[in-house]
């Protein structure tokens, strides 16, 4: 009784030591812009916490902003398929399997985030990010990192 009581315990504590999540916060504004060019995930984060900053004042309907993840490969189809989906879904398409992660839309003064597992990020595959509002992707995208 006394060992499997310690197996278990030890297992508790191998894995709580191992997860570990790390905080990005990344803003958007009125013109279009983000305040990087890259996210950077550090090697030991097991899943992000990405939350996105409006800091603007014009509403989600005429200058939302959200972030996706995703392949630079499967960024233009996920972008297609968001501006199909419309507004109201947030210029995307929910449970999406191409994408890594995906915050809603916001507008000025407005603050979202997601969680995504950093274990989606496969090697040997390239990753961007993007906001997915109708023409915005041409200057609002940049690339995400594993350091
Ligand atoms: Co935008």
């Amino acid at each position: 009784m006394k060992l499997v009581i310690s197996a278990a315990a030890m297992f508790l504590f191998s894995t709580a030591s191992l997860a570990k999540t790390c905080e990005i916060k990344v803003e958007a504004n009125d013109q279009m812009q983000y305040n990087v060019k890259e996210i950077v995930v550090e090697k030991g984060c097991t899943e992000v916490n990405l939350t996105l900053k409006a800091t603007g004042k014009l509403p989600k309907s005429a200058m939302g902003h959200n972030i996706i993840i995703s392949t630079d490969k499967d960024m233009p189809a996920i972008i297609a398929d968001g501006i199909k989906a419309g507004l109201v879904k947030d210029y995307h398409v929910a449970g999406d399997a191409r994408l890594v992660a995906a915050t809603k839309l916001v507008g000025g003064g407005e603050s979202v985030s997601t969680t995504f597992k950093t274990s989606a990020l496969k090697s040997g595959e390239n990753y961007v990010f993007f906001c997915s509002f109708p023409g915005h992707s041409g200057i609002m995208k940049g690339t995400v990192v594993i350091k």
